[in-house]
């Protein structure tokens, strides 16, 4: 399976903020924002990974992951001149899906939780169709959202409702088979001029091929959209991590355990980075207390 981050957009919303810098690589406590949709695809078992930007901040991200090796990855780069809809993502990173099945996340969505990997594992044996996620949210009117019959079957899911139907947003991270290059490319640009995700997956909904997995309450799906939503981001992270000592979405550490490098190669990385960061790569890899 391959995997696509779509890390461009405008983020006007985070204004002055991310005038020059872009959103994803704006620091949720102490790692970049990409960091944590990268660690997702990561524990999905996922190592072939395309990463979409815009031109002005494609180099940036090069210049962060290079080509992934010393993370025991695949990385590739390739531009959307504009922002025109997330589905515009499958369709431009065609020649990098080719026949496999692809995981979608967009590069400033976070979750947290026991058993994500297994979580996502189990999403990726479903080789025909596609698979999303439901999260119970208190603002469902910002989201894609779910709409379910009386036996709580997932028929519909609507961008943005002005009356949502249910609570369960659509969170952003998509399992597709094979067929989703050919889908996206039926797709009409919506009235705001975008390739709509939403669509794409009610599409599969309508061929009886889509399944939401509503994750439980469990789980952490946070939201970067407002400066306040960044910021508790941030708390959060920063609260679990020194509760625990143990770090979220640390990509070094979840490439090693993955087995996608070996202990040396954790060494090494940690040298490189001579923080608190740097130290908690050291002692993963057994040399520190
Ligand atoms: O976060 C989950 C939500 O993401 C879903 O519930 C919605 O169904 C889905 O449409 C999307 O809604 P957003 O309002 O969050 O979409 P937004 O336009 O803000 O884009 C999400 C991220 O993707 C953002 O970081 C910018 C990036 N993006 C977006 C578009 C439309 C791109 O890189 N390129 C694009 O063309």
């Amino acid at each position: 399976m391959k995997g696509i981050i779509l890390a461009g957009g405008k983020a006007t919303r985070l204004y002055p903020v991310t005038k020059g810098v872009c959103k994803q690589l704006l620091p949720v406590y102490d790692k970049p924002l990409i960091y944590y949709p990268l660690s997702v695809l990561m524990l999905a078992g996922i190592r072939d990974i395309l990463i979409i930007s815009t031109p002005k901040d494609i180099s940036n991200f090069q210049y962060l992951f290079d080509h992934g090796r010393q993370l025991g990855l695949h990385i590739s780069y390739r531009i959307q001149p504009e922002p025109k809809g997330i589905a515009q993502a499958l369709l431009i990173g065609e020649e990098f899906i080719g026949t496999d099945q692809v995981a979608l996340i967009l590069g400033d969505n976070i979750f947290y939780g026991d058993k994500l990997g297994e979580v996502l594992r189990q999403a990726m044996t479903y080789k025909d169709g596609a698979t999303i996620f439901g999260y119970k949210v208190t603002d469902p009117q910002r989201y894609g959202v779910i709409s379910f019959n009386k036996r709580g079957q997932p028929v519909a899911i609507i961008e943005k409702p002005s009356n949502p139907p249910s609570d369960w947003a659509v969170t952003g991270l998509y399992f597709y088979d094979c067929r989703a290059v050919h889908i996206a490319k039926k797709l009409k640009p919506s009235t705001r001029g975008e390739l709509e995700i939403t669509d794409l997956n009610q599409y599969y909904l309508k061929e009886k091929k889509l399944k939401v997995k509503l994750l439980s309450r469990g789980f952490a799906w946070l939201d970067t959209g407002t400066h306040d939503s960044l910021m508790d981001a941030s708390l959060f992270i920063k609260i679990i991590e020194e509760r625990q000592g143990l770090k979220i979405g640390c990509i070094e550490e979840i490439a090693f355990r993955m087995g996608f490098i070996t202990r040396q190669n954790l060494l090494k990385l940690s040298s490189s980075v001579n923080t608190t960061y740097g130290f908690y790569l050291k002692r993963i890899a057994g040399y520190e207390k």
